[in-house]
């Protein structure tokens, strides 16, 4: 007879499901078919650049991909966090500059607001946002919690709004925001009162064409140099008390929440760099000749392609693990951040080694690998560093 633990211990083995669905193989066909055809051509040139076009991101809301995992109740494509996996990875397997924007606009924007705003704010900001498309024009949205003195230290928000009953008056400045110019709607987090910490931060929904909103000059970056990066200043911004997302107080609990999620996007975006680095060193490996035959024979290049593959499967694991918690409402936390750490450095490892098997060719811009080491660096970087993912799991783990 079973017991109650070898009843859940055979659940949990034969719930295991490695397969995809017909329906996620759709998606993944798609972001494919996306990346090939409107990604591959002239990445170079506009990485060079330092573009995006529009109509890449427009091409994106066609597809459903700027709202993927938006309820279609509020304009978005209903999909699950594996889908947005999948497509994220395709994308950053070419373009990372295209698929930080979507990351933002998916994990941080539209999620933060169907999970925590009310349903004015959902019909009015939501839906657009998840559509990617307002009166036929693009309309994506931002999130703005660094600061040039608030990165990882994120309680220590110097951008202040002031209750005045009605509204609030936002002040300060926040810095490296992905969509920065493109973005209509920014969600903002300042602090309302200094003496409760972080209880006293507060979330706003403030449109970018608010009077006293000023954006910077665009950043200019050693990887994703298309990607949108701006300062974003606030100079006695009306916000009126209904754009505030929550209870008085819970802008940093919601900014910690929403960011979970998106570490799980740039895990699938770190994921894609690296798988991208790894197709292209195995190709090459199997064109270029040394000492009379082509490169992948010799053991020192094997090798490093068989480390490079057992790195990346095991980001991949990582990166489903914590989209299938999180599609499953278990606490996904330290998954995401696990995956986020994992993929990243995977990421800079595998695209230096791809750079390697290319040798000299991999130096220069024609071959792709050195733009996708450049982009690998950010993803230890943004939506928390390496060093805050090892702080959020260890804090979990000894708790
Ligand atoms: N999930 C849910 N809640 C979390 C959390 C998480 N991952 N991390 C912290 N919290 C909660 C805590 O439980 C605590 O909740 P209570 O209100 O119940 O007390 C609250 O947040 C405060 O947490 P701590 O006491 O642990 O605060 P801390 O100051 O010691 O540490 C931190 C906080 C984890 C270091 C946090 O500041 C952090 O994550 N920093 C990194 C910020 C970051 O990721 N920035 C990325 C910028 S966005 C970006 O890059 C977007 C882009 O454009 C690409």
């Amino acid at each position: 007879m079973l017991t109650n633990v070898s009843v859940n211990l055979y659940k949990s083995i034969f719930c295991m499901d490695f397969k995809l669905t017909e329906e996620q193989l759709m998606i993944q066909q798609a972001a494919r078919e996306f990346t090939q055809q409107q990604c591959l051509p002239g990445v170079i040139e506009r990485d060079e650049k330092q573009i995006v076009p529009k109509e890449q991101l427009i091409q994106l809301a066609d597809l459903g991909f700027l709202g993927m995992m938006a309820s279609t109740n509020y304009g978005g494509a209903g999909m699950d966090t594996i889908s947005y996996v999948l497509a994220m990875e395709e994308i950053s397997k070419v373009d990372s500059s295209v698929s930080v924007a979507m990351s933002v606009n998916n994990s941080l924007v539209c999620w933060g607001l169907e999970y925590f705003g009310n349903e004015d704010q959902k019909l009015k900001y939501l839906t657009p946002l998840a559509q990617g498309k307002k009166d036929n024009e693009l309309y994506i949205g931002a999130f703005l919690l660094s600061e040039p003195e608030a990165g990882s230290d994120a309680t220590h928000q110097h951008t202040n709004a002031v209750d005045m009953g009605d509204h609030y008056v936002i002040n300060g400045i926040k810095n490296w925001i992905t969509n920065g110019s493109t973005a209509s709607v920014y969600l903002v987090i300042a602090q309302t009162d200094y003496t409760k910490g972080h209880k006293g931060i507060n979330a706003f929904i403030v449109e970018k064409n608010s009077p006293g909103v000023s954006v910077g000059p665009k950043e200019n970056k050693m990887g994703i140099r298309g990607s949108d990066t701006h300062a974003i200043s606030f100079t006695d911004v009306k916000v009126p008390i209904e754009n505030r997302i929550g209870e008085e107080g819970f802008g940093f609990n919601f900014a910690m929440k929403t960011l979970n999620g998106g570490r799980i996007g740039i895990a699938a975006q770190a994921l894609g760099i690296a798988s991208g680095a790894y197709e292209l060193a195995l190709a090459y490996s199997k064109e270029r000749k040394t000492f009379g035959k082509p490169i992948h024979e010799h053991q020192a290049i094997q090798f490093k392609l068989a480390e490079m593959a057992t790195k990346i499967e095991t980001a991949r694991l990582l990166c489903y693990k914590a989209a299938w918690e999180k599609d499953n409402h278990l606490d996904y936390t330290t998954s995401a951040a696990m995956a986020k750490l994992h993929a990243s450095d995977t990421a800079m490892w595998v695209t230096t080694e791809a750079v390697q098997i290319h040798g000299g060719y991999g130096f220069v811009k024609e071959f792709h690998v050195e733009r996708l080491m450049r982009d690998a660096k950010i993803t230890q970087i943004y939506e928390g560093t390496s060093e805050i993912q090892k702080m959020v799991i260890g804090r979990n783990i000894t708790k």
